[in-house]
C-alpha cells in the first residue's frame, strides 16, 4: 500500500540553510495496517506524512501508494491523487470556523461532481462513524476541542479514502477525547484502512490493533516493529 524507497528529504537544498530532514528511509506497509510513527519532537514525522501525502516532493528516493508513484506526479496529479485516496487529519484542524459541521464535512465533496442527495448520505456516513452527528448543524466555532477534532475527522474521511494519515491527532485533546480518536482509529482498522499515525502520545503504546510501530531519530528509522 506504502512503499518507500531511499527517501530523503532536505530542506533549502543548495543553500547555507540547507537541512537533511530525512536520510535514506525505507519503509513498507501493507494495506490495512495501523502504523505509528514515533519520535521526539523535530525527528522528521511531519516531514514524512506529507511526503506520502504528496504535500511536498522528496529530494531523491521513490514513494508509491497503492501503485501510483507519487514523488514523480506533477502538482495537479498529486492533488487528484490525493483527493481520491488519501485522507489527512493535522494536529491544527483548519475548519471553517463560521459554517456548521456539515458543511465542513462536505467540503472536499463539492466539486466531486456527485448529487447533492448522495453528497449528504455520504456526509452522515461519515459524521455517525467520526461519532459528531449530534453536532450536525452547530457552527464550528461553538464547538469543543474534541468534537471540532472529530469534524476535522468526519471532514478527512467523506470521500472513503483508503489511505488515512494522523499528525498528532491527540496533542490538543484531553484523555477522554484521546481515547475517543483511539476508538474511531480501531473503527477504521476494522473497515480494513490503512492508517499511518504521527505521534509520541504513550496512550498509543500497545493497542492491539497497531502492527507496525516505527520509530524516528533525527531523519531515521531506528527501529522498526511488526506485530502480528
Ligand atoms: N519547511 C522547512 N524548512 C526548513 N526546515 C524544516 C522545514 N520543515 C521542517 N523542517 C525541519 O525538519 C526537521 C523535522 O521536522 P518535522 O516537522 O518533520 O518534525 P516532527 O517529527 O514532525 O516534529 P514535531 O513532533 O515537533 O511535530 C526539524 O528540524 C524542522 O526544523
Ligand atoms: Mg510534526
Amino acid at each position: 500500500m506504502v512503499e518507500l524507497n531511499s527517501v530523503s528529504k532536505i530542506y533549502n537544498e543548495g543553500t547555507s540553510q540547507a537541512f537533511e530532514a530525512l536520510k535514506s528511509i525505507d519503509m513498507h506497509i501493507n494495506k490495512g495496517e495501523v502504523a505509528i510513527l514515533s519520535g521526539v519532537s523535530g525527528s522528521g514525522k511531519s516531514t514524512l506524512l506529507s511526503l506520502i501525502a504528496g504535500l511536498d516532493k522528496p529530494s531523491s528516493g521513490k514513494i508509491v501508494v497503492e501503485g501510483e508513484l507519487i514523488s514523480k506526479l506533477p502538482d495537479l496529479h498529486a492533488s487528484a491523487y490525493r483527493a481520491k485516496t488519501i485522507g489527512v487529519i493535522f494536529q491544527h484542524f483548519n475548519l471553517l470556523e463560521s459554517l456548521s459541521v456539515e458543511e465542513n464535512v462536505i467540503v472536499p465533496l463539492i466539486n466531486s461532481g456527485l448529487d447533492m442527495q448522495t453528497i449528504t448520505v455520504m456526509a452522515e456516513k461519515s459524521m455517525k462513524l467520526a461519532a459528531i452527528s449530534h453536532k450536525a448543524s452547530q457552527e464550528v466555532k461553538a464547538l469543543s476541542g474534541g468534537e471540532k477534532q472529530r469534524c476535522a475527522i468526519a471532514r478527512a474521511l467523506v470521500h472513503e479514502p483508503e489511505l488515512i494519515l494522523c499528525d498528532e491527532p491527540t496533542a490538543n485533546l484531553d484523555r477522554a477525547n484521546s481515547l475517543k480518536f483511539i476508538e474511531i482509529l480501531q473503527s477504521l482498522h476494522a473497515m480494513g484502512k490503512t492508517v499511518i499515525v504521527a505521534t509520541h502520545d504513550p496512550l498509543f503504546e500497545g493497542l492491539s490493533f497497531v502492527s507496525k510501530v516505527l520509530s524516528m531519530e533525527d531523519g531515521e528509522i531506528v527501529n522498526s516493529e511488526q506485530r502480528e
